[in-house]
């Protein structure tokens, strides 16, 4: 048997938390980027998330876990369920848990557990039922009207009593059994808190709250953040002249806004604390998600008061144990969404987003545009495994990329592309080049660009190497190059695949002018596969009618490519 010293005892005894910690996942600053480590390497989730009831059974985990990895997923996002975890009040049943993280391990997938406790789309419902009929300790929030609602009140220390000893006998356990292997890589506080058909509680103990002063940890927030607090918030709190004493309404108002301001301080003081719980068990990134107030619905017709976008500042002071506020995406709008949830404070990670087939070109966009931490389709296990199916093509490239993706993380050389019929077009400058990147269909050969077909969204990664150098990646875009003092002589539109005119007549030609000054040229342009360290392997060359005569770089929709392209320039 080895024999330790007194010193080198210490040593181990010193080494082992430290060991167990590197076994955890964290979150690390690289520049502008956070990035999500796993593994001792920075990560991008390429997830899914379970439906809701899909992690019930121990049948389902088994039978779903296998297709996801065979679709390429590298993390599931699987409920944990208070109901089911204390179906006895104070007796546990981890059946489930220790399921998804031991099926997980057997198919090299992460997970992200999400706690599916107090509040699930602004609901009660998975709460046990020993909690929902024991309503007198475990009071819910009353409508303007009087009415209860099956939402438990924040303002109730039973109710956080209650759900975070739940939660902490989750945090345990995962502790437990996963502090070495590190599968579980996130958790989720909650479901998309929220507050409906009201936009506050009107019981008894809110009316008292919300007729008392403003915490002046908030009001001291609102001042030192003035210059970069959401427009919506600095607007509200304007209206009656930044004031920093007196209750809600005093400082913000009399309106429904108000009502919802008052809610999200309290749902996000009570996040905290269940924050605080976790981290002291188990320190894994920890984050909250939303629903979106699309559609122009107002406070009460939305789970109001979650870490919306208008929200997110009353969420950062109220809840600063919380590493990320993430925005759950099913109705138009998202390059607006995700931009207002990629902040200086705020990484982005979407948790959920409809399932449809522009997901695959949606993860380049937020991988690219706003340095993603991950991207996780919704209802993940009704995705077709068809190998040719976009998301598995997207996941499949991405999964290629991840190591130069993270090596590039926050330092400003990497661009989203997202094109559809309406936006067509992106223009970039950088050093000495106008880059023109458009949707696929701006090419005339398609015959599904003028057909009266949809155009599927095209989107991308252009990743600048170094000057003259690129590597873009992704489905369904064309990019041409341009020094920056071209005068453009020919418009593309012109020309046939084969790079001549498409008939006699040259009304689209524009007079070319006297000429003077650089061009830029396309060297190559390689398809290629990366390898683990991040270096090239070489598919092939695209040249001739593949890079229309030396003319663009295109990656044609429905297929998801990575070129590495050099330019050079000539006179
Ligand atoms: C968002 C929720 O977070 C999910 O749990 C699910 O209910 C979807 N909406 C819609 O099915």
């Amino acid at each position: 048997m080895r024999k330790y010293t007194l010193p080198g005892l210490l040593l181990l005894f010193i080494m082992l938390p430290l060991q167990a910690q590197q076994g955890m996942a964290r979150l690390q600053k690289q520049e502008t980027a956070t990035q999500l480590i796993v593994d001792n390497k920075p990560f991008l989730v390429l997830g899914g998330e379970l439906g809701n009831s899909s992690a019930s059974s121990i049948e389902n985990i088994q039978r779903i876990f296998p297709k996801l990895q065979r679709m390429g997923l590298n993390t599931v996002l699987v409920p944990a369920y208070w109901d089911l975890l204390e179906p006895i009040e104070g007796t546990y049943d981890f059946t489930l848990i220790d399921k998804a993280i031991y099926q997980a391990r057997e198919n090299q997938l992460k997970v992200i557990f999400l706690w599916f406790g107090a509040w699930k789309n602004s609901m009660s419902c998975y709460a046990p039922l020993w909690f929902k009929e024991n309503y007198k300790k475990y009071p819910r929030v009353h409508t303007q009207t009087g009415k209860p609602l099956e939402i438990a009140s924040s303002f109730s220390e039973n109710v956080y009593q209650a759900d975070s000893r739940a939660f902490s006998q989750l945090m345990k356990r995962i502790a437990a059994i996963d502090k070495e292997e590190g599968t579980v890589v996130m958790v989720q506080i909650e479901n998309e808190i929220g507050m409906l058909e009201d936009a506050r509680d009107y019981s008894a103990d809110a009316n008292k709250r919300f007729n008392a002063p403003v915490p002046e940890t908030l009001t001291d927030y609102l001042q030192k953040n003035k210059q970069t607090l959401h427009p919506q918030m600095l607007e509200k709190w304007k209206t009656q002249g930044y004031l920093t004493k007196g209750n809600w309404q005093e400082v913000f108002g009399a309106d429904i806004y108000t009502d919802e301001i008052f809610m999200a301080w309290s749902y996000a003081q009570y996040v905290e604390r269940m924050a605080q719980v976790a981290r002291s068990i188990h320190n894994v990134p920890l984050y909250v998600n939303a629903a979106m107030n699309s559609r122009g619905r107002k406070p009460g017709q939305y789970p109001s008061a979650g870490p919306l976008a208008h929200l997110i500042d009353v969420w950062h002071c109220g809840a600063p144990g919380v590493d990320l506020l993430a925005p759950d995406l099913y109705d138009n709008g998202f390059t607006d969404w995700v931009a207002q949830y990629k902040l200086h404070n705020n990484p982005l990670f979407i948790p959920e987003i409809r399932l449809a087939d522009n997901d695959g070109v949606r993860a380049f966009y937020v991988f690219g545009e706003h340095d993603a931490i991950g991207f996780c389709p919704f209802s993940i296990e009704d995705a077709p495994d068809d190998p040719q199916s976009p998301l598995i093509q997207s996941y499949a490239k991405l999964n290629e990329l991840m190591p130069l993706l993270t090596r590039y993380q926050g330092k400003g050389v990497m661009n989203g592309l997202l094109f559809d019929e309406k936006n067509k077009e992106r223009i970039l400058h950088q050093d000495d080049l106008k880059i023109t990147c458009r949707h696929y269909f701006t090419l005339p050969w398609d015959s599904r660009a003028t057909n009266g077909s949809v155009w599927p969204e095209g989107g991308g990664i252009l990743l600048k190497l170094n000057k003259n150098e690129y590597l873009i990646a992704g489905s369904g875009i064309v990019i041409e190059f341009e020094h920056r003092n071209e005068k453009k002589v020919i418009l593309a539109q012109c020309l046939g695949e084969d790079g001549f005119t498409l008939n006699g007549e040259n009304k689209d030609q524009q007079k070319a002018e006297k000429w003077s000054g650089l061009r830029t040229g396309i060297g190559s342009v390689d398809e290629v596969s990366i390898n683990g360290d991040g270096s090239f392997r070489y598919i092939r060359r695209l040249n001739g009618d593949q890079d229309h005569q030396g003319r663009h770089v295109r990656i044609s929709s429905g297929q998801f490519s990575i070129l590495h392209v050099k330019l050079y320039e000539y006179n």
